[in-house]
């Protein structure tokens, strides 16, 4: 597998079923590296250096949320903004990360009827933009949906889906050669 970067960005992740769930499973992957930004930078002061070393180091970055509000989590809004600076990944001739690949790997809470194709390409054209403006490449979607878990209740529903995603996410990373 291609050395790939998982941006796991979940302002909770100890609540998280999906999420923690995904992130273990390709923690098991060789060549995977999982930055979890809510553990490292719990104050949101995001070490702009390393995060830029990580990602040159990097064939694929994988970008994997929760859908808030058909939004990114604001640790991950935010860590786009400090990391992709110019004269780094943009401007002055500089394009540091050129070529590498974008996956975007999101888990919805709704089910799937709710979100047709044109919406789905509105949510997600954010990141197409920034591969672009970036010269990137915007490599796949993993979606995967569902709904809310209700306190209580039985998690194994919401689990075999995240196992789903999570074994959709590993074909699609193993297959980039
Ligand atoms: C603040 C917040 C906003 C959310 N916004 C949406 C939304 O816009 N659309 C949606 O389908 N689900 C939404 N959800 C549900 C989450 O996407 C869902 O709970 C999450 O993907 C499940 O992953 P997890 O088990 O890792 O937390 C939202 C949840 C929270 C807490």
């Amino acid at each position: 597998m291609k050395k790939t970067l998982l941006i796991l960005a979940h302002p909770h992740l100890q609540k998280s079923i999906r999420n923690k769930l995904i992130a273990e499973e390709l923690a098991t992957e060789n060549n995977v590296e999982i930055r979890d930004l809510t553990g490292l930078y719990p104050d949101y002061n995001i070490n702009v250096a390393e995060e830029q070393k990580k990602m040159v180091e990097a064939d694929i970055i994988v970008f994997q949320y929760p859908l808030y509000w058909y939004n990114v989590p604001p640790i991950l809004k935010l860590w786009i903004d400090e990391v992709f600076t110019y004269g780094f990944a943009f401007g002055k001739g500089n394009y540091q990360l050129e070529g590498k690949k974008i996956v975007v790997s999101c888990t919805i809470g709704s089910k799937e009827d709710i979100y047709p194709a044109e919406t789905l390409e509105k949510i997600f054209f954010p990141f197409q933009g920034l591969a672009d403006y970036c010269k990137m490449d915007y490599f796949a979607e993993v979606i995967s949906f569902g709904e809310v878990h209700v306190p209580g209740e039985p998690k194994s529903g919401l689990e075999n889906s995240a196992k789903k995603h999570a074994e959709k996410l590993r074909h699609l990373l193993r297959s980039v050669t």
